[in-house]
């Protein structure tokens, strides 16, 4: 009889179990960052460099873990970052990932990249944020944008940090393509070669974000697209407090601090080291949320303590999707919620809310 393996005792056992059943192509295209991945490698120290001073004899027996993001209670301070292509990843792709999502209580991020349709994924039932790359073709941004307000999606979340991507390294040398099961379904399909074409030493995805991409994003589409959207809208790559604050007197509703997980500038700092910079630049106007690196419920609470509202969760969801599918993903987001509670026990917090009191050392 074949031995059953152990459950993930951490979000990063099912790093393993992902690695033991992806294409070794697709692993990099996930795990990969841009150039020498200077500042993937920084987001995880900049994490483990945030030492959070516990309070005790806080009578705490078990806390909550819910927390408004957006007006809205949710389960966790917490939401599924969006992906690109999660068909590479496990065939029910991004309705099963946002299936568990909704189990779990947290908001999905829908990717433009979807590689289903977002109404397939809206339909999958729970809270689904629509994610935005801002397309060459303006009428296509404004259909897109319809299409997912009339899918039920309840907030917009744009993303300002590719207006090309990255250079990742293990994608060019991979000559990475997406296969042909897997294609960007919210777009027409018109440029679709592009990213399917395997040309030595090319990145196809980068080629085919180059060709439908607009890099030339600015604060007068912003404020377009503010006065465009009824439903709340996030700004998603804000690294400089500047930007923050600039955001947040456009009227955003929340700032996501983030490097995109080190796939786009190289040497762009660790988010845990702006985030509180931010924080006090937007000073209260608008929401806080903070990616790249979180991995378990100890960041959560270090992200809270550093002052943001909650996180978005990056890889380790494609690892659990990967790995198990939507039961999976589902465990993945349990194992967080448990990891949070303790967290939160042992730092004498009642809840998130208690937990962006707590004072942090950086360095110790
Ligand atoms: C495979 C992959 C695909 C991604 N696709 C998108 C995307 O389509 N849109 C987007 O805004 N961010 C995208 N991101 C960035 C994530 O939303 C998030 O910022 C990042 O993964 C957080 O870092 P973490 O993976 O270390 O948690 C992608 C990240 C990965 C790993």
């Amino acid at each position: 009889m074949a031995d059953t393996p152990p459950a993930p005792a951490s979000l990063a056992d099912f790093a393993d179990a992902a690695r033991a059943v992806l294409p070794a192509t697709v692993w990099d295209f996930i795990d990969g960052g841009s150039g020498t991945e200077t500042t993937l490698r920084a987001n995880r120290a900049a994490l483990d460099a945030v030492a959070v001073l516990p309070r005790v004899l806080a009578g705490v027996d078990t806390p909550a873990t819910t927390a408004r993001l957006l007006g809205r209670e949710q389960a966790l301070p917490v939401a599924v970052a969006p992906m690109a292509y999660q068909r590479l990843l496990h065939p029910d792709g991004e309705p099963a990932l946002a299936a568990a999502a909704a189990e779990a209580g947290v908001p999905y991020v829908a990717s433009t990249l979807s590689s289903v349709p977002i109404e397939e994924i809206t339909a999958a039932g729970g809270q689904v944020w629509f994610q935005l790359y801002w397309l060459r073709d303006r009428q296509l941004v404004c259909d897109l944008l319809d299409r997912a307000q009339a899918a039920g999606a309840t907030a917009v979340m744009v993303t300002v940090d590719v207006p090309v991507l990255g250079r990742r390294l293990r994608d060019v040398r991979n000559s990475f393509a997406l296969p042909p099961h897997v294609a960007a379904a919210n777009l027409p399909g018109d440029r679709d070669d592009l990213a399917h074409a395997g040309t030595p030493g090319v990145s196809a995805v980068a080629a085919h974000t180059g060709a439908v991409f607009a890099p030339a994003l600015g604060w007068a589409d912003l404020e377009w697209l503010r006065a465009r959207t009824t439903s709340p809208l996030l700004v998603k790559g804000i690294l400089d407090p500047r930007d923050a604050a600039r955001a947040a007197q456009a009227g955003v509703d929340a700032v996501v601090v983030s490097n995109h997980g080190g796939r786009q500038l190289d040497g762009a700092p660790a988010t845990a080291r702006v985030l509180p910079e931010v924080v006090t630049a937007v000073d209260g106007r608008c929401q806080v949320l903070m990616d790249s690196g979180v991995r378990g419920g100890t960041d959560v609470l270090r992200a809270l303590a550093l002052g943001a509202d909650g996180v978005l969760v990056g890889r380790p969801m494609l690892w659990a999707l990967a790995a198990g599918g939507r039961a999976g993903a589902r465990a993945a987001l349990e194992l967080l919620a448990a990891e949070l509670r303790d967290a939160l026990t042992l730092a004498g917090c009642a809840d998130p809310a208690a937990a962006r009191t707590l004072r942090t050392i950086t360095g110790g």
